[in-house]
This record gives C-alpha cells, structure tokens and sequence, in this order.
C-alpha cells in the first residue's frame, strides 16, 4: 500500500513537471507577423521617449548618460534588476538582433535564445503596440552608437532557470498580446493617446492596479496602484477633471511637459519624475492627445 502512494506520488511529479512544462513553454512569433515596413526614424525616436527605454537601461557612472547601455540598478518590489545593454553593439548589446528577435522580446518577452524575460521588463505593455511602431524603435536604437560593455550582472534569484521557465505559467495568465484596437467612435486624437498611454507609455504598469498573481487588473484600469517604492499609493488617474487635480486638457498637457519645475505637484517620486522627462521630449500633439484620453476618465 505504501509503496503504491510513493509510486502514485512519483507519478503526479512526473506528470506535473510535465503539464507545467508544456504550459510553460516560450511561443514565439513567427516571421509571418513582420508588415512590409519603410523605417520611419523620427517615429522610432517618439516610440523610444515615450518608452522610456533609457530610464531602466540607465548607463553605468561613467558611460554615455543618453544611450541606453544598461547595468544600472532597478530596483522593484520582488528584487534588483540589472537591465541590459540595448545600443546597437553587436558583441554586448542588441546590434546582431533579427527585427523578428526583437518583436518576440517586445511583444511576448522572450529573448532569441527561447528564454521568457522577466515582467520588470514591460513588455506586458509593449505587446500592445503595432509591430510597425516597434520596428520604427528598433531601427531607431541601431542608428544610436553602439556601446561596449562589460558582462552584464544578474542577481543570483533571477540566474535561477526554473524561475525564468515558470514566466512562462505567469504569462498565461497576464500577458494580453492584443494590438490596441481603435475606437472609431473616438477622436484621432483621443485614440493617439489611448494607444501611447496602454502601449509605449506603459503607464498602466503603475497606474493600474494587480490582481493575486501580479497581472493588470483591467477591471480598474487606471485607478491607482501600490507604489513603486513601497510607501503610499501610486495615485489614479480617473476623474481628474471632477477631483479638481487639473483644470483642463491644456492644463494636465503642460504638467505632463513640465512636471514639478512649473510647480505641479505629485509628478517625481516612485519612477514618475523619470517618465515626466521622457514624456517632455515627446511632440507636443502626443502629450495633448495623452492629456485628452486621461481627462475622457470618470
Ligand atoms: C521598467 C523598466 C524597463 C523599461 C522602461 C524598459 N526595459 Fe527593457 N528590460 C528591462 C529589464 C529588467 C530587462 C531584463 C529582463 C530579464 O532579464 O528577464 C529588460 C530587457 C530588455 C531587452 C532584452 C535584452 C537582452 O539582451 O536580452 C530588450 C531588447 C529591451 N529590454 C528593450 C527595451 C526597450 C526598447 C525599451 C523602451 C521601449 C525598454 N526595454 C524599456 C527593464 C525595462
Ligand atoms: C514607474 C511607475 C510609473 C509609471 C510608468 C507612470 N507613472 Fe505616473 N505616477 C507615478 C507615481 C508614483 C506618481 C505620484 C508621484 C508623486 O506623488 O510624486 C505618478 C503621478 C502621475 C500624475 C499626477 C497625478 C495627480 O493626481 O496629480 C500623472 C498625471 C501621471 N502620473 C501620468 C502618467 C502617465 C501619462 C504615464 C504614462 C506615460 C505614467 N504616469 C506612468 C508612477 C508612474
């Protein structure tokens, strides 16, 4: 009897690492998704800002401060994080990537070597943007400088291969890969900013909150998260015109372009400050068109 139960238990393990791996195994985009594509770098450039690539590739002391090369700190809620080198050099950052390579890390976070990315990395958001606006980003990245690094850090938890494979479960259940749809009820304008907001601008990742397993609650999208830092709460961004935080589209425009320096309050702390800056190289119709959808909030 007893060893029928180490037998049947041997047998659930066997099974279970089975089914986990199979569920958790990486799927990657096929060839057949890349458009027919002119580059469009200026586009590349407004994709890159509104990003916010450099804020979390953040360069070493020492190293270019407006490339991209990585290896600085970023710190989250489960633990450091050391993101990589993403300038166009070949050895050390990305500069050897096919477009397909790089629209499998952006759009479902799996590298070329068929690894899943950890969600640090927020291609949770990226996955909504269009393939043609991801290409743009790429191609901008590559007219960049390349920049040699030394290897990159990991820290130990995150070397952990189960873990990364495990991604894998996670994604199943939190990782939307749907395009932003257009919605032709809607201005241009409105939907221009829609689609900044939910795709390159990631502002869900903290503005929104999570449900058990750390996936985007869409239920309350927009309503305010735990704060990156651990004290307080990320605020929501719904009903800012009826709670007063601005006065009109215009004015949310200029706090979006000028942040805490024209006096608003509430825009640096918890990586916001970061994301202020960005937003402030980004033309001055995307910052509108993003003031308008959030002001559309109730
Ligand atoms: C909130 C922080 C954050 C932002 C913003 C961010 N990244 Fe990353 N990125 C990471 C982290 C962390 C990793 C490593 C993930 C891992 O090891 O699983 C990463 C990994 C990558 C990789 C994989 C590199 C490799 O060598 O495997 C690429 C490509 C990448 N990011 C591109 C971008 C681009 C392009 C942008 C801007 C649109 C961007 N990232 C914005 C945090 C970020
Ligand atoms: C890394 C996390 C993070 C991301 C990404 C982020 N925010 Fe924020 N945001 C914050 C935090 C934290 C605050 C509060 C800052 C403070 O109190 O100093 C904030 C504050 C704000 C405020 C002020 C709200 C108020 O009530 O005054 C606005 C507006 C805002 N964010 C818009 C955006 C937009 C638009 C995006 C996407 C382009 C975005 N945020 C992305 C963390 C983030």
């Amino acid at each position: 009897m007893k060893r029928k139960t180490v037998v049947l238990f041997a047998g659930l393990v066997v099974v279970g690492t089975a089914v986990g791996l199979f569920l958790s195994r990486p799927r990657p985009l096929e060839a057949n998704v890349l458009p027919q594509h002119n580059v469009d770098l200026a586009n590349g450039k407004v994709m890159y800002d509104a990003g916010g690539c450099i804020s979390c590739h953040k360069p070493i002391k020492g190293a270019d401060a407006l490339l991209p090369s990585g290896g600085s700190q970023l710190k989250t809620p489960v633990g450091v994080f050391y993101p990589p080198n993403i300038t166009s050099d070949k050895a050390t950052g990305i500069g050897g990537w096919s477009d397909l390579q790089f629209v499998n890390a952006m759009q479902r976070g799996i590298s070329p070597d068929g690894r899943h990315y950890f969600p640090a990395f927020p291609y949770t958001s990226y996955a909504h943007m269009k393939t043609s606006d991801v290409l743009d980003l790429k191609a901008y990245l590559m007219s960049l400088k390349a920049v040699e690094t030394s290897s990159n850090k990991t820290t130990s938890i995150f070397a952990a291969p189960m873990l990364r494979r495990g991604m894998g479960l996670w994604k199943r259940f939190s990782l939307d890969t749907r395009v932003f749809k257009f919605d032709r009820s809607k201005p241009k304008s409105w939907n221009r900013g829609a689609y900044l907001v939910s795709g390159a601008g990631h502002c869900n990742e903290c503005h929104t909150p999570r449900n058990i397993v750390m996936g985007l609650d869409f239920s309350r999208h927009l309503a305010g998260g735990p704060h990156p830092e651990g004290k307080g709460k990320v605020p929501s961004l719904r009903g800012l015109k009826k709670r007063k935080r601005f006065t009109d589209v215009a004015d949310l425009n200029s706090a979006l372009r000028f942040g805490e320096i024209m006096g608003y309050e509430d825009m640096s702390s918890g990586g916001m400050g970061d994301v202020q800056t960005n937003l402030s190289k980004l033309p001055e119709a995307d910052t509108k068109a993003i003031a308008e959808f959030l002001f559309s909030l109730q």
